[in-house]
This record gives structure tokens, sequence and C-alpha cells, in this order.
């Protein structure tokens, strides 16, 4: 069993901690916060979300891979790339960054979010939780931004009572266009807000 202390912890989302690998400084481990069923679930909704994604796309550069579940002291914990930038530090997310000092180029974030926006519409990526905590920007060496998303339950856990983008292509497109035009308002919005108190 692996065995996380709070030393490790990297940073909590709504249902999951994420931790650093005890053993391996290139990997994260997400376990569940509580015992609620679907926090629980989470871990098990991602790796099938992953997988259907690797079906689809074999090879993906914008997300964290997933290489399974393993026990922890936390329960059961999903392994996957924990997503650092070139000076070691874990990426931040788009929010963490845009309210980070010194304030980074905001533009020049936007710009990047387009970019992935233009991506994963163009190569029709079903990946639906499109929220600014759930996609870092990892800082490359020469200073530029790639951006990673590092939470993939979205694509399987659609909360539609009749989940018609599940099984049907033209409602999983508008979703996909929903959920990309959100996250474009989202940034606009955030970078306009931290802009204004600059
Ligand atoms: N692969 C990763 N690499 C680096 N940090 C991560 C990674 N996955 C998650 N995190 C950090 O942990 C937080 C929570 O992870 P997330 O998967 O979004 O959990 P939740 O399912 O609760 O939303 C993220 O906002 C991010 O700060
Ligand atoms: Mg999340």
């Amino acid at each position: 069993m692996i065995i996380l202390d709070e030393t490790l912890l990297i940073n909590q989302g709504t249902v999951r901690a994420c931790y650093h690998h005890p053993h391996n400084s290139s990997l994260a481990i997400k376990v569940p916060m509580g015992c609620k069923k679907d926090r629980e679930q989470a871990n098990q909704i991602e790796l099938n979300g992953y997988q259907a994604l690797m079906r689809e796309h074999k090879d993906l550069s914008c997300i964290s891979h997933c290489y399974g579940i393993e026990p922890t002291n936390h329960g059961d914990g999903l392994v996957c790339d924990c997503i650092c930038d070139s000076d070691g530090s874990v990426s931040k997310s788009i929010l963490d960054l845009i309210h980070s000092d010194p304030p980074p180029n905001l533009p020049y974030v936007k710009k990047v979010v387009q970019e992935l926006v233009k991506y994963i519409l163009e190569n029709n990526i079903h990946i639906f939780d499109l929220n600014l905590k759930n996609i870092v920007l990892q800082q490359q060496s020469d200073t530029t931004y790639k951006p990673i998303i590092i939470d993939l339950k979205g694509g399987y856990e659609l909360k539609e009572f009749i989940p018609l983008a599940k099984y049907i292509p033209y409602f999983r497109r508008k979703k996909l266009e929903r959920r990309c035009r959100q996250l474009l308002e989202r940034t606009d919005r955030y970078c306009q807000k931290r802009n204004s108190e600059l």
C-alpha cells in the first residue's frame, strides 16, 4: 500500500486531494476526500474517461496521462503524471496563475486558452469539465505556457437526467462548443477582474 502523508499534498479539488507519489517524482496520486459514493467513484470515472480518450485519439499531449488505480492509506488512488514547470514546481491552474504574484502576462494567458480551445474543437476532444481549476499552464524553459488538462472526469460523468450528449454526436458536439465558450468567457472575466485590481 502507498503511504501518503500531508507533506506530499499538492492541492485539493471538490471531491479529491492530489498528492506527490512518494516513490516517483514524475507522478501524482489522487485520492477521494470523504467517503461519499460519488467521491469514491471519481477516480474510476476519470480512468474510464482517460481510456475512452486514448481509444479515440491515440496521442494527446494536452492531458495528464493516467496509469491505473493503486491502494493508499487514503483509499484507492489514481496514479497520473504530475504536471510540473521547467523549474520543477507543480504547475499552476489557470485560476491560480491569474491570481499569482507577480501577475502573469494576462493577454498571453488568454491567448494560450484560446489556442487550447481551438485545438480541442478542431480535434473534437470530448472533455467537458473545462473549468479554470482543471487546466494547468505548464511553464516551459522559454517562459511560454503549455496548457494541460488534469481532470478528465467530465467525459463520462455527464450529469444530465437524459444524457443526450453521451449517445448523440450532434448533442455531444454542441455541448463541447458550449463548454469551450464558457471556458473562454470565464478566462476573460477573471483576467479582466485581475487587471482592474492591479
Ligand atoms: N496531474 C496533476 N499534476 C499536478 N497537479 C494536479 C494534477 N491533478 C490534480 N492536481 C491538483 O489537484 C487539484 C485537484 O485535482 P482534481 O483532479 O481537479 O480533483 P477534483 O476531482 O476534486 O476536481 C487540481 O486543481 C490541481 O491543483
Ligand atoms: Mg477538478
